[in-house]
């Protein structure tokens, strides 16, 4: 058996992370890209040494020519600039579609059969443009962001129930910005949900809204926290689990950023959506029944991916 491949393009907090996790889990071989000459090389070698130590076998290597990704399995791209303090991910913008561009240039000469991964922000527009850029199928480019966002939701629901967080799934919608829907009605503990936990006094609404909002908060919390760069321990484990539920067939349903082509009601865009991963990549988007409510924080999020989109096409024909 031919092991599979997996090149991270853009080599630095997210991706050298990418490429360490890749390893620990034995995914395959990682090839780091990346346009500073030297980072991806250095941060392979020096994974690569852990591998003795830590007990996984897989070859890891550098590059900043677009050949060495040829023929990868998956691609994961967090190219591009990340926040500073004070910065919303949609300041990254001008910088990051150019980027994209490049890139999505690099996937469609050299792997075009891959399950592609955006990290990118912001990432409902970036997933949009590495998709153009790229050509790829619909259902073969996807943004990571659900993941993270819910694992965050997770993680401070789990604090607060005082519960492992492995017994506590959660639910996000929408778009990885400040109008993301934190589902609290789908979110349970060992699946009793966080409504029924509030009836049984393990919360308060209260608690819950103020979770929901640092969730929604989530990435600014800790870009104020390191004021050099923005999170990479958890939005790279996030995208690990996406890439390993297509490499492995495992039909994992995950919160991503899909193309929709009239589910809920939207029609080609990127929007953060339940689907299910497996070997043919996105294989299905699952719709589910929103309140009225609900629907109206779903519709608000949709809006501010269009006007982000909007943008991107100016910055593309200019
Ligand atoms: N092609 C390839 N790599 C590039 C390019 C390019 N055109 N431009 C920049 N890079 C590289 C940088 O050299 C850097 O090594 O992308 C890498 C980005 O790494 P970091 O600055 O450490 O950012 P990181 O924390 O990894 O986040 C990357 O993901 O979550 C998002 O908002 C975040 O957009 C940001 C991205």
């Amino acid at each position: 058996i031919v092991r599979n491949k997996i090149a991270l393009v853009g080599a630095g907090n997210i991706g050298g992370t990418l490429a360490l996790l890749a390893g620990l889990k034995e995914l395959g071989d990682v090839v780091l890209f990346d346009v500073v000459d030297g980072v991806p090389q250095g941060k392979a070698l020096d994974i690569a040494q852990a591998s003795p130590v830590e007990g996984f076998d897989a070859s890891f290597s550098g590059a900043s020519d677009y050949s060495a990704i040829a023929g990868a399995d998956v691609v994961i791209v967090t190219a591009g600039v990340a926040r500073k303090p004070g910065m919303s991910r949609d300041d990254l913008i001008g910088i990051n579609t150019k980027v994209m561009n490049q890139v999505g240039a690099g996937i469609k000469e050299h792997c075009p059969n891959a399950f592609v991964i955006c990290i990118t922000n912001p990432l409902d527009a970036m997933v949009w443009v590495l998709r153009e850029a790229c050509g790829l199928p619909h259902n073969r480019v996807v943004g990571m962001a659900g993941v993270l966002d819910s694992a965050r939701f997770r993680y401070f629901l789990a604090e607060e129930f005082n519960v492992s967080v492995e017994d506590v799934t959660a639910f996000v919608l929408g778009g990885h910005g400040d109008t993301m829907v934190p589902l609290v009605r789908y979110s349970a503990v060992a699946g009793i949900p966080v409504p029924d936990l509030i009836r049984m006094g393990w919360s308060t609404q209260e608690k819950i809204d103020q979770i929901v909002q640092r969730t929604r908060d989530g990435g600014a919390e800790i870009v104020g926290l390191l004021k050099t760069g923005s999170a990479f321990y958890a939005p790279a484990s996030s995208a690990i689990q996406m890439a390993e539920s297509y490499l492995k067939d495992k039909r994992r349903l995950l919160p991503c950023a899909a193309w929709l082509s009239g589910q809920y009601g939207i029609d080609g865009l990127y929007v953060g959506v339940p689907v299910i991963i497996g070997g043919d990549g996105v294989e299905k988007v699952v719709e589910i029944a929103l309140t009225a409510e609900e629907k109206a924080m779903f519709d608000k999020s949709v809006g501010a991916v269009k006007g982000l989109i909007e943008v991107t096409r100016g910055l593309m024909q200019g």
